[in-house]
């Protein structure tokens, strides 16, 4: 229950929490992977239960899509839905422009394209994703499997000439096999510590052949909402440059606790 939840998920939690607030009747909403996304999708789906909210969910994993289905959110796909009003997802770092490292989970490519097909993205985090600068955190890449390791080899011989610190890089692995993604790709996490030109590194990145996409979320959030583990959240809204702060309760319900499984 919340009172053994660990700060970081409390925190995880709070900004849920409060970014379910966005959603309304009626909507078409992305959902986003990753264990503050599971928490999203868990709220929506009490609201859903105990409020009666209308919405329809298109996930950006099978996972994100099996929870949703169970917690009771209508899915659909995203060529059914056309276009989001939406979207709300996790990230693994955040900078004060709201340019973002996702696909630690490695959800990237879905991710990237229900976002980008959102009228507004939320980003959801606890205070600990918060960088001044991109990077610490390695960027994924997803490359389709044909001739990864010369594709990985372009990609580590093109970061020479970018501004990174870092050009060393790692297949993800599931134990002893590579980590194959839903689209069926893999991964190269890109141990690069410090990204200094993240829109020209992006952009370079998804000009080499065999590369799908890649982590970097430039442009695209509206809005992040922070969580703290004492309960605190702090709404930053990037196009209005406003900043909201206010305080959740831990309210447990057995619906929202008892199927705790990310
Ligand atoms: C999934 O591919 C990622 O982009 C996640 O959104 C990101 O890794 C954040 O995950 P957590 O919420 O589990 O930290």
């Amino acid at each position: 229950m919340a009172g053994e939840l660990s700060p970081i998920d409390k925190a995880k939690f709070v900004a849920a929490k409060r970014a379910a607030q966005f959603v309304e009747d009626g909507m078409r909403v992305g959902l986003g992977t990753g264990s503050t996304a599971a928490w999203l999708v868990r709220c929506l789906g009490e609201m859903v239960r105990d409020d009666g909210l209308r919405i329809k969910g298109v996930p950006t994993s099978t996972r994100t899509a099996q929870l949703a289905r169970e917690v009771g959110i209508e899915v659909i796909s995203l060529d059914e839905a056309k276009w989001l009003d939406l979207t709300i997802d996790g990230a693994d770092e955040f900078d004060g422009e709201l340019n973002l490292i996702k696909g630690g989970g490695g959800a990237l490519l879905q991710e990237k394209i229900v976002a980008t097909a959102s009228d507004q993205m939320v980003v959801i985090a606890d205070i600990g994703k918060e960088v001044e600068t991109l990077g610490a955190f390695p960027l994924p890449v997803e490359v389709i499997p044909f001739g990864w390791q010369t594709t990985q080899a372009l990609v580590e011989e093109t970061l020479i000439s970018m501004d990174v610190l870092g050009r060393t890089s790692t297949l993800r692995m599931n134990g002893d096999i590579p980590f194959v993604t839903d689209e069926g790709n893999y991964i190269l996490d890109l141990h690069l510590n410090r990204i200094g030109n993240a829109r020209q590194l992006s952009l370079v990145m998804n000009q080499m052949p065999g590369v799908v996409e890649n982590g970097l979320f430039i442009d695209i959030c509206d809005a992040v909402v922070i969580g703290y583990g004492d309960g605190r959240v702090e709404v930053r809204d990037i196009n209005e440059g406003t900043v909201d702060r206010d305080r959740l309760d831990f309210v447990e319900t057995d619906n929202l606790f008892s199927d705790l499984s990310d």
